[in-house]
């Protein structure tokens, strides 16, 4: 099949609809049914804001390894009328009994595992909360409308592919330790076969649920009632409590600049917007543009591990925490740091003032949309691990996230590396655990590029490399296909797709001190939409390295809808 699927429209004049479209609507998303649920609510009425939570609820059903109605996610969102964007933050947060030491046996040593296997594993799911919270404030349509597709395709089935395959092997364990996931994900408790169709009736029903109940229909009456007692008989620490005094919360996206461009992205507790903004900053006077091969790579990855060490020392959930936003997205706080970079030697990280690196999950989704009217929406959703904890909640069709694995499970303690820190993202009941999630907008005046990825810890690194493609006026598909590389402050070391470097790149990095890692497989699913404003034409991307879909259509709207 081919994967990136690109099309243009100019701006045609359309005679119906009760608000006059500016141009085409865009969709990008990490599987073809998800995209065509969005599309579907969108001629259905709908705006960008239904057709983000058909797309969730859509990725939940067939892409049950990277996010899920029990686990979160963040949605950056802004109205078409409107100058600033709003975050809707539907992260997971830790339950009500858990505490700082909860991973680790007598001897204060971390337990292997139980912060990702299992029950006691899940973090209280946030994207069932954050898809009522944004169907009744943004949306046009009914909840129950915008959940339509999802509940047809859980019990309709979808099938396994090659990428399915691989997922399951991964976390074949952990599904097998489940017996309502294998009766679900499995066949006769082995990876099922290319096109096996999987169906999910338990989870139509937690859907329709929620269609007729909205966030109740999931954290109360039966669904909640089958949580508590699936996840306390396995091990876990959910009460009803819990389930019930879990809220969205609307938070101010972070934002900066680059160039003429506006960056807006995730705010705390991921760490994304935060780490984006510092590194552009450390770049801003150095004609990044112009610059090509070695030298750009080199700044490119001291700016990287700068701001993954502050990262890792001062990022966690802001309602538990002090986070310096203010001093680290400053100009001020990134010049200090440029002086810092060598022109021509690697830093050592060790050479920087500690700090403990924050483990991190790597699986996650991303979708983008944008609206004929220029409603836009970037969101970046996860379970954490493939298939999140692997663990079922029987009846419910609700595969738990192991969210609470992006804790430190140690913090205040020395690490492998003898660093004591990340005491910002310690475990605390009803904490969010810190995320590298960044949906994130681009917008400048020619050009507005709406992008983010999964990729674990690789994400943030992901998406400002996509930041300075779209920048410099690259196309949807050259910002998804271009190879990529990473620093994160610890391990100390490079990692790079095949392409990323020339053998003369290699060579030059190597002789400034840089430790490289050429990585065999390609990484990140990065999904892209982007508005031409001089055009009012659109276009899409979604990454080669995925199964994704981005399309751009005329909306033809139904004569009757809202
Ligand atoms: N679990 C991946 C993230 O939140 O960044």
């Amino acid at each position: 099949m081919m994967r990136i699927i690109t099309s243009l429209f100019i701006l045609l004049v359309f005679a119906s609809g009760h608000t006059e479209p500016r141009h085409a609507a865009g969709i990008a998303s990490a599987h073809p049914v998800a995209t065509a649920a969005g599309f579907e609510i969108l001629e259905a009425g709908g705006n960008a804001f239904d057709a983000a939570v058909a797309v969730s609820a859509t990725l939940a059903v067939v892409e049950p390894y990277s996010s899920g109605l029990g686990g979160g996610g963040f949605w950056l969102l802004q109205q078409a009328d409107k100058d600033e964007a709003v975050m809707i933050d539907g992260r997971e947060t830790a339950p009500l009994q858990a505490h700082e030491k909860m991973y680790q046996d007598e001897k204060g040593n971390v337990i292997p595992g139980l912060s990702m296997d299992g029950a006691l594993a899940a973090g209280i799911p946030g994207e069932p909360a954050a898809l009522a919270h944004i169907a009744k404030k943004y949306g046009r349509l009914p909840l129950s409308a915008s959940l339509a597709p999802a509940i047809r395709a859980a019990r309709e089935g979808f099938r396994v592919t090659p990428h399915y395959q691989r997922m399951a092997r991964f976390r074949l364990q952990a599904l097998r330790a489940s017996k309502a996931a294998s009766a679900v994900f499995l066949y006769r408790d082995e990876v099922p076969h290319e096109d096996y169709i999987i169906k999910q009736p338990d989870l139509a029903r937690t859907l329709e649920a929620m269609a007729a109940h909205g966030a109740a229909g999931f954290y109360q009456g039966e669904v909640g009632k089958k949580l508590i007692a699936a996840t306390g008989k396995a091990g876990g620490i959910w009460t009803a409590e819990d389930l019930q005094s879990y809220a969205i919360k609307e938070r101010k996206p972070v934002t900066g600049s680059w160039y003429d461009y506006r960056i807006t992205s995730a705010a705390p507790p991921s760490s994304g917007g935060i780490a984006i903004i510092e590194m552009l900053n450390m770049l801003e006077n150095d004609g990044l543009r112009s610059l090509t091969g070695v030298a750009r790579k080199h700044l490119l990855i001291e700016a990287m591990r700068r701001a993954y060490r502050d990262r890792a020392e001062y990022l966690g959930d802001p309602d538990f925490v002090d986070v310096p936003l203010e001093r680290l997205t400053g100009k001020g706080y990134a010049r200090s740091l440029r002086e810092t970079i060598a022109p021509s030697r690697a830093t050592p990280s060790r050479e920087l003032k500690p700090a403990a690196p924050i483990p991190e999950g790597r699986h996650t989704t991303h979708f983008s949309i944008l609206d004929d009217e220029g409603n836009r929406v970037a969101a970046t959703l996860s379970i954490n691990y493939p298939f999140g904890s692997g663990f079922m909640v029987e009846g419910a069709g609700i595969l738990l996230n192991d969210e609470m694995d992006d804790f430190s499970a140690k913090p205040g303690t020395p690490n492998a590396y003898g660093l004591v820190g990340a005491q910002a993202n310690a475990i605390a009941p009803g904490k969010r655990m810190l995320s590298s999630m960044s949906p994130t907008f681009v917008e400048g005046p020619d050009r507005l590029v709406i992008l983010g990825t999964p990729g674990g810890s690789r994400i943030i690194t992901m998406v400002l490399q996509g930041i300075l493609a779209a920048t410099d006026g690259q196309s949807a598909s050259r910002i998804v296909t271009q190879p990529r590389f990473h620093h994160q402050y610890l391990p100390d070391v490079v990692q790079f797709e095949t392409q990323a470097f020339t053998v003369g790149e290699v060579l030059g990095l190597q002789r400034m001190g840089h430790k490289l890692k050429q990585l065999r497989e390609r990484y990140g699913n990065m999904q892209v939409v982007i508005l031409d404003k001089a055009r009012h034409s659109v276009s899409a991307a979604s990454d080669p390295r995925g199964e994704g879909l981005a399309q751009v259509k005329k909306i033809s709207r139904k004569a009757d809808s809202p």
